[in-house]
């Protein structure tokens, strides 16, 4: 007997799920989209399965065995992920909105159903990122997670740095390939980096997380006297999401980092991602991989499916809740800065390089009073510039 599955939306990633399944026999053989939850159904008039498509919420759950959630937001996502998991419903979310939301509400209750909440596609899908670092736990503590975390952010940074286009041209490429929404605050500003950093450091370090305590800053316009700079020196800037366990703070920062030609992300361009971490004996460890799209994302969620089938579901149960995230606003940090000389204490400036000034290490907080005036930021992520 197949077991029956329930797909919440039909868009990019629901879409790719269900061509998936169709197109693996393996899959097809033993599971079946009998309910497909979509806004508008009556748009899918002419599909072979146009049956299956429904908007009605009456009923949605009755013979389903598992639900695969690719709506996106949080509402109505969390309501359905909640109702599935009391019913002992597995759910299987490409959703990272709702999953770092609701991360420890919906463990519990998969826990206390005796059923499971899979996320994998949620975070860098292409990246079997959770399942490795669920099994790197089995084996002792992380001290740091970080990473290249947002394809589209590093795609938009590789084009302007390493091909000179202009930054609102490359901006504009990354819209017409896919990788960027109409609205790129989300990417720029580091809130899609940050709900997946915080995923991770949820499962693998604390989940006592303020996302105040996270420090953001945004990925601006790039002059092109900077990006000559950059090219000169061999400089690259990467959108870096990190988390690093410091006694028993955790910190977390997602910021434009300048790097070196020996960093580990240096090379890691265009939509690629990477995610690297480092266990309680110093040893760093990384994956590097594709984050997002139609095919890479629906992998992720077979992948999920396929783990679901052989009955060898993760479960997180190793968390360390005696460590406590705290704001990054104060740590020292060198910044590297365009900001005209009149308007800088000559304290805080180590040196100048070029149009820019190295400053000495500060806090961010030290540098908001000089912000809007800031024409470039970014963290200096090396020793000796
Ligand atoms: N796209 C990617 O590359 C990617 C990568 C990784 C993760 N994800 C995640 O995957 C999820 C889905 O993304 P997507 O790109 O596939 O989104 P999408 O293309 O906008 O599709 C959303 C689907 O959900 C349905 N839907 C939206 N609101 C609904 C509601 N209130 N009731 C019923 N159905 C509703 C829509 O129905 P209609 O079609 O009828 O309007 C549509 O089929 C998001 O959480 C996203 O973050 C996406």
């Amino acid at each position: 007997m197949k077991k029956h599955i329930l797909l919440l939306g039909y868009g990019t990633v629901g879409s790719g799920v269900y061509e998936h399944i169709q197109a693996d026999q393996t899959l097809s053989d033993r599971v079946e989209v009998v309910r497909i939850f979509v806004k508008h159904p009556e748009s899918r008039v002419g599909l072979p399965h146009f049956g299956c498509f429904t908007k009605d919420p009456d009923g949605l759950f009755d013979g389903i065995d598992l639900m695969i959630e690719a709506i996106g937001g949080t509402d109505p996502a969390t309501s359905l992920i909640e109702q599935a998991l009391r019913r002992g419903i597995p759910v299987i979310t490409a959703n990272k909105e709702v999953m770092n939301a609701h991360f420890e509400t919906f463990l519990s209750l998969a826990s206390l159903h005796q059923t499971h909440i899979l996320y994998e596609a949620a975070v860098m899908a292409e990246i079997p990122i959770i399942k490795t670092l669920h099994e790197a736990l089995k084996h002792g503590r992380l001290t740091e997670i970080s990473g290249i975390m947002n394809g589209a952010t590093n795609f938009v940074l590789s084009k302007t740095m390493n091909e000179g286009i202009a930054f609102e041209q490359a901006l504009a490429i990354a819209f017409d390939n896919g990788y960027l929404e109409a609205d790129p605050t989300d990417d720029l500003f580091g809130l899609d980096a940050m709900r997946k950093l915080s995923i991770l450091t949820k499962m693998t370090l604390t989940t006592k997380i303020d996302p105040k305590d996270i420090l953001r800053i945004k990925v601006n316009v790039i002059s092109e006297e900077t990006r000559a700079l950059f090219n000169e020196r061999h400089w690259v800037l990467k959108q870096v999401a990190e988390a690093t366990k410091v006694e028993e703070d955790v910190r977390l920062q997602v910021l434009p980092v300048v790097l070196k030609a020996d960093h580990p992300f240096y090379g890691v361009d265009d939509e690629n991602n990477i995610v690297s971490w480092k266990d309680d004996k110093g040893v760093t460890h990384a994956l590097q991989g594709k984050g997002a799209g139609k095919i890479p994302t629906a992998k992720g969620v077979i992948s999920d499916l396929k783990r679901w089938l052989e009955g060898i579901p993760y479960q997180i149960d190793i968390r360390y809740d005696h460590l406590k995230a705290t704001s990054s606003d104060h740590l020292l940090i060198r910044w590297l800065i365009d900001i005209s000389w009149v308007l800088f204490p000559k304290a805080y400036v180590n040196q100048s390089i070029g149009h820019l000034i190295l400053t000495h290490p500060m806090s961010f907080h030290e540098l908001t009073p000089y912000l809007d005036r800031i024409r470039f930021i970014a963290k200096v992520g090396f020793d000796h510039a």
